[in-house]
């Protein structure tokens, strides 16, 4: 290991001193405007750091920047109180601006940044982080000596306030390192939301104090199926591994997630799945399900017919559970899932029936909707506000829910129009589970085609939706499902290099995107993807 990195220590050193006289700006997502100066800003061993404030997300962003130079070159900036006249960098906080919007300035003298919040600043010092040699994000020191970035004047500032991205744990498990390379990519390419899919009915992964069966029992399935059946194929003839796998995240370490993507302002948006996709925690406590059981954590893919009963003591275990999730992360949202819920045990049991006719609703889809609103009530009166995915519009909205819409467009049209906040994610462009080549030597995917192009060519606001409801539409979030990504190198693959394509769809214009463009740019992202030591899909690049 050590002679391999010596290797690629010589070669990246060459390339470091011939990129560093290179004046290419290939920043992802492409900013707002771009006007290219002459000469160049050297970093050395004596530039400075500069902060306008002393607000603690101001020092956080220094410290990132601090920590992206300490370990990639020998060069250490330090903070200083009194701004240099020259040869600093200058993180300035200037009311005057817009919220989100920023500007990078880099002259013969100094870099600044100026924004009206950390955050903002943040944002600009990925622009910065990108105009620098690749070689900045090399893990070990490569880039000993100067430092050039061109001169050059950029504003920017985002599309849409949401820019997220969700990885399925639930599937299958990836420990705390992992997701904390997943939220390194998503700040360098400025997505701000990991939605984290943590229950599922293959594994329930967030630790519960008050129900340690969740983890005890929902955390571990007996063997995982190999391959894809047709719904119905008969148990005898289905494959599968033989082969445990399990996996959760303690409370701690959800802690040190949040606190991790907090210092890159990513926020981090837990889904505890209800009513469907329960089965998980149903092995855990069966007495929440209509038969009352005996369950086992699906070893199986697909849409599962045990979902939570909505009896009262069903409800009392998730307001429990979800008073802790709640307490755990500070964001604004919860999501609950909704999605793909059979009706099939509802309309076998008493308990439904009769709460159905107690509650004057006219079916199970009424029932589905009594049940999402049930619970957004409870979470709205704890400060939270829920999502979920398109199935909750079924038998009427809960007030203030947001629509996440992926079985396409309709759900999210529907939603704007009925004055809900809606976050674009239809499988046709986001779901980067699917296939991104139709090339045999693909990797086994769930289906699908979404190459790089489709993503990039995504525009979230709908044409059919009137001007003045596109407010409404928040965002754009792309979506890892993991049932046939076994592997950490695998979620690399399916992630690279679309997810560049969507960061510019949730960030730049749509009227202001240009994909021939777009596949330069890319080019010299695949240089910095390679020293990060990343592993992604070739085909835009051969
Ligand atoms: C989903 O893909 N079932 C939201
Ligand atoms: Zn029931």
């Amino acid at each position: 290991m050590k002679k391999i990195n010596t290797l690629i220590t010589v070669i990246f050193l060459s390339s470091c001193l011939f990129s560093i006289e290179k004046t290419d700006i290939a920043i992802i997502p492409m900013p707002t405007t771009i006007v290219k100066g002459d000469g160049f800003f050297s970093f050395n061993q004596d530039t400075k750091i500069y902060l306008s404030s002393n607000m603690t997300g101001l020092k956080v962003s220094s410290k990132f920047l601090c920590e992206l130079f300490g370990q990639s070159s020998g060069i250490e900036l330090v903070e200083t109180k009194i701004k240099p006249l020259k040869n600093y960098v200058g993180l300035i906080i200037d009311n005057n601006l817009d919220d989100n919007y920023y500007e990078l300035s880099i002259n013969n003298n100094r870099v600044v940044i100026r924004a009206n919040s950390p955050q903002s600043i943040f944002w600009g010092i990925q622009s910065l982080r990108q105009i620098l040699p690749a070689e900045i994000e090399s893990p070990i020191p490569l880039c000993q000596t100067e430092l050039k970035v061109p001169s050059v004047e950029i504003t920017d500032f985002p599309q849409f306030n949401y820019r997220g991205l969700m990885l399925d744990v639930g599937r299958h498990f990836y420990p705390v390192d992992q997701i904390k390379k997943i939220i390194d990519l998503m700040a360098l390419y400025k997505l701000n939301k990991f939605h984290w899919h943590l229950t599922d009915d293959q594994g329930w992964r967030i630790e519960i104090k008050k129900y340690p069966l969740l983890t005890e029992v929902g955390s571990w399935r007996k063997e995982t199926v190999i391959g894809k059946y047709p719904v119905g194929t008969k148990e005898r003839d289905r494959k599968y591994d033989c082969t445990p796998h399990y996996g959760f995240y303690t409370q701690d370490e959800i802690k040190d997630v949040i606190n991790y993507a907090q210092e890159r302002f990513i926020t981090v948006i837990p889904e505890i799945e209800m009513p469907g996709h329960a089965t998980a925690a149903l092995a855990a406590y069966p007495e929440y399900g209509c038969t009352g059981g005996p369950y086992l954590v699906s070893s199986k893919f697909g849409v599962h017919n045990d979902v939570f009963c909505p009896k009262d003591t069903t409800f009392q275990f998730l307001e429990d559970v979800l008073t802790e999730v709640a307490d755990l992360f500070p964001s604004e949202y919860i999501h609950i899932g909704g999605d793909e819920c059979p009706k099939i045990r509802w309309k076998n049991c008493v308990h439904c029936q009769r709460l159905i006719e107690k509650e004057d609703l006219v079916d199970e889809k009424e029932l589905q909707s009594y049940f999402i609103k049930r619970i957004s009530r409870f979470l709205n009166n704890k400060g939270k506000s829920i999502i979920g995915w398109d199935e909750i519009l079924e038998g009427g909205l809960a007030p203030g829910a947001t629509v996440m819409s992926w079985r396409g467009t309709e759900g999210g049209i529907t939603a704007a129009k009925s004055g809900h906040d809606v976050i674009m994610s239809p499988r046709q462009y986001c779901y980067f589970d699917y296939y991104q080549s139709k090339d045999k030597s693909e990797p086994f995917a769930i289906g699908g085609f979404v190459p790089v192009e489709k993503v990039y060519s995504y525009n979230p606001i709908p044409e059919e939706l009137p001007v003045e409801l596109s407010k409404h539409i928040i965002g754009v979030q792309a979506n890892v499902w993991t049932e046939f990504i076994a592997t950490f190198d695998k979620v690399q693959y399916m992630l690279l290099p679309r997810m560049l394509a969507i960061s510019e769809v949730q960030w730049t214009a749509h009227e202001k995107k240009d994909y021939t463009n777009f596949l330069d740019r890319t080019k010299l992202h695949k240089k910095r993807l390679d020293i990060m030591g990343l592993n992604y899909a070739n085909h835009i690049f051969m």
